[in-house]
């Protein structure tokens, strides 16, 4: 199984829009295997936009992402990754498909509701800065066969 992280970003928790962006990743079928709600600063958003660093917008984004606590939540499932980022839509949340997070909730490049890792390799990286092995929750998948085939992976 894979793993993914999803970062509700200020404005989807001062939107309340939190219980809304979860349910659609609960009712897709994926797993909620962590969970915490924290007041990002200066110096986790340099690590975690690091690739932004200098692009114009940088302080703005990082004004944006410390506006108020986000939600970071580990989601796991089959190419968890790949299915996660599909369901956030594009970057520009006005090109985004409607039926998308950011199509359906946001109308902005910078304020687009969720962050969503963007590869494997990132994945485990982000989910390493903001969760601890301790975070983690083990429990059972009674509905995995109704949601995979026995081949699947
Ligand atoms: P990026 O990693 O390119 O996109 P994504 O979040 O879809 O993986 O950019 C990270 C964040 O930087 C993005 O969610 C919002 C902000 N951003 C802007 O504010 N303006 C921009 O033009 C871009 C490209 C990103």
């Amino acid at each position: 199984m894979e793993r993914t992280l999803v970062i509700l970003k200020p404005g989807a928790l001062q939107r309340g829009l939190v219980g809304e962006i979860i349910s659609r990743f609960e009712k897709r079928g994926l797993k909620l295997v962590a969970m915490k709600m924290r007041q990002l600063d200066q110096e986790i958003l340099d690590k975690h936009y690091a690739h932004l660093k200098d692009k114009p917008f940088f302080p703005w984004l990082c004004s944006g992402m410390t506006a108020a606590p986000v939600i970071l939540c580990c989601w796991e499932g089959f190419e968890a990754v790949k299915v996660v980022r599909a369901m956030a839509g594009t970057t520009n949340a006005r090109n985004a498909a409607p039926g998308t997070i950011r199509g359906d909730y946001a109308l902005s490049s910078q304020e687009n509701v969720v962050h969503t890792s963007d590869s494997v390799e990132n994945a485990k990286e982000e989910l390493d800065r903001f969760f601890s092995a301790e975070d983690y929750c083990e429990y059972p998948s009674p509905l995995n066969q109704f949601l995979y085939a026995p081949d699947e992976k």
